[in-house]
Order: C-alpha cells, then structure tokens, then sequence
C-alpha cells in the first residue's frame, strides 16, 4: 500500500524539539496535532510556541494574523490523537525504552497507510521500527536545534525502511524549506557520530583543567570559527540528551573512545541539565546570559 500524501501531521512529545518541529510544520501550512504524556506538558509546549512567535510578531518579522493562524493549525490532543495523521514525528526523551514502548504503542493507534518517523538523535530506526506493525512505514527525521533556525535535516533509512516512504518524508523535509541529507543507520547518523565526541571531549578537557569553560568555547568559536563553543552547545542541547546520546554510541559501537565524560554524568545527576534547567556548564539568566558554572 502507498503511503498517504502529508497534510496532516503527528508531534509526540512536546518538549523543545516537538514544539519546534510543531511550529515549523504549522507555519507551512500543514495541520498538526501535538501531545505529551499528560495534556498539560503538551499546552505548555503550545504555550512556547505562542510565546516564539510572539517575538516574531513583535520584531515585525510576521504579521499578529499571521501568528494566529499558525496557532489555529496547531491542537494538543493525546497519543489516540494521532489516530488520522499522514506522519507522526515522535520526538520524546532519548531514551531508548521509552522510545520503543512509545513506538510500540503508536504502532497500534496510526492507520495502516501513515507514516511514523522518529526524530532520534542516536538510537537505532531499525530497531524502532521492529516494534511496529509494518516496519518499512518507519524513518529517522533528525531536526536540528532550534528547529525554526536550523537548515537541516537527516533522514535515517532503516533496514526496512521502504524507498517510497524515505522519498515521501525528504520532500515533507524539503517542503519546510529544510536541506536534507540521507544516512544509513548506524549510531548517531551523520551529525551526531561527529558532534557528541567532540562536546564529549571539552568536556574531558574541562575536567582535567586543561583551560576553564570560557577559554574551551571561545577556542572553538575564534579558532574553528564554530558560532557556539562546545559546551555552550552541550547547554543548548540538554546534558541529558547529550549523555544519552553518548550512552548509546559507546554501547552500540562498543568502542570506548566514546566513553561518556564522567563530569557529563555528574552534571546530569544533579539535575543540571543546561539552558532547560537554567544551569549546566554554564548558569543562565531569566534574560538568557550565561555566566561559568563553579564546577570544582
Ligand atoms: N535537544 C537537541 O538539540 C536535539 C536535537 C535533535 C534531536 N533531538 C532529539 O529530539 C528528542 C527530544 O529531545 P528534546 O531536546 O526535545 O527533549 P526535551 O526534554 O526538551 O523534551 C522531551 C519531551 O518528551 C516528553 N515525553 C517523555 N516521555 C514521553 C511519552 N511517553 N510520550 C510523549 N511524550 C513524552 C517529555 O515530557 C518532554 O516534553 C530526543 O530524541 C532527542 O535526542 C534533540
């Protein structure tokens, strides 16, 4: 069976990739439903979304009617909700029981000819996919964060993935003005297998003293002329979802140049978790700006 052409479209989880990926797809006209585990985590993300395009509005990049409407396409409903979507994005927590519990349960509410795509950062499409009733329907969609801001997209090919379905979902991609780029699926795709071991590795280097956090990022910024350094953009990410990320390289490879940096997991057991928590490398204001972390 054909999979249905996309207008109509599934966001589980509604935290700052969800809400981005919500929006995004909102302002080019598609209707979304979005939801979270309870109704509340859901408007909350909604509420984020309202409050983003609030500033948009107030710098005269988007008319007030404009953001109404992308507000109109977007409702909050739960997992059954998705029940009438071409394509579910799933973008909950990186952890990969949750996710194929999720996956599982989805599975069971979704129509025969949709789409589901996981927005992992990490963890194996093919093993996701494993856990629905038709596999080939099942992709990796990686957005990038923020997604209003970012170019990017990587769409996963599983094992089963069916070609229709990876061509469906590229141009979906592309019809959100997003570049794409295809990977196979191995742990953390293209970006990932890239990113995490160099965050990982200012993080090693900040516990060994080798410099202090601000000296490791403006390194990478003036002399890699990255736009953020790497521990700045670990705080961006969420030291959670960047030691999960990290977590699953280092079992899937089982290779231990991608051993998690034990200060990363000090970090996340204190709950410091970067900009979501106010607090990781760095410690922010209401405002946004960022001092060092005491860290010793
Ligand atoms: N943060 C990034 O920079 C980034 C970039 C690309 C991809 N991702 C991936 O996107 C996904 C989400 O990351 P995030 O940064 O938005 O995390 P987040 O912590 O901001 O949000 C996760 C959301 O998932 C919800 N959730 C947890 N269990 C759920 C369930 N059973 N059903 C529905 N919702 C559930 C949480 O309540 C939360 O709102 C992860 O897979 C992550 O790896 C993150």
């Amino acid at each position: 069976m054909q999979p249905r052409e996309i207008r109509r479209v599934g966001v589980v989880g509604a935290g700052q990739m969800g809400a981005g990926i919500a929006q995004v797809c909102a302002q080019h006209g598609y209707d979304v439903v979005m939801s979270d585990v309870g109704r509340a985590l859901a408007e909350t993300g909604k509420a984020g979304i309202a409050a983003r395009l609030g500033r948009l509005v107030a710098k005269g990049k988007l008319s007030a009617e404009a953001a109404s409407a992308v507000l109109a396409r977007i409702s909050v409903g739960d997992l059954k909700s998705h029940h009438d979507r071409d394509l579910v994005v799933e973008a909950a927590t990186e952890k990969p029981e949750l996710k194929l519990g999720l996956l599982s349960q989805l599975g069971g509410v979704v129509s025969r000819d949709a789409i589901v795509a996981s927005n992992t950062s990490s963890i194996s499409i093919t093993k996701l996919a494993a856990v629905v009733p038709d596999p080939a329907r099942v992709v990796g969609l990686h957005f990038m964060n923020p997604v209003p801001l970012m170019q990017l997209v990587e769409v996963v090919v599983g094992l089963a993935s069916d070609p229709e379905v990876v061509r469906r979902v590229t141009e979906f991609a592309q019809s959100l003005e997003k570049t794409t780029i295809q990977s196979r699926d191995r742990p953390g795709f293209i970006v990932n297998r890239i990113l995490i071991p160099f965050l990982n590795e200012a993080c090693f280097a900040l516990d060994e003293g080798v410099a202090d956090a601000q000296a490791i990022d403006t390194g990478a910024r003036l002399g890699l002329n990255h736009p953020l350094g790497p521990l700045a953009l670990a705080d961006l990410i969420g030291l959670d979802t960047v030691l999960a990320i990290a977590e699953v390289m280092h079992r899937e490879f089982g290779d231990d140049k991608y051993r998690p940096a034990p200060l990363l997991r000090n970090l996340v057991a204190a709950g410091w978790l970067g900009r979501k928590t106010q607090k990781g490398f760095y410690v922010y204001d209401r405002e946004g700006r960022a001092v060092p972390n005491r860290l010793d």
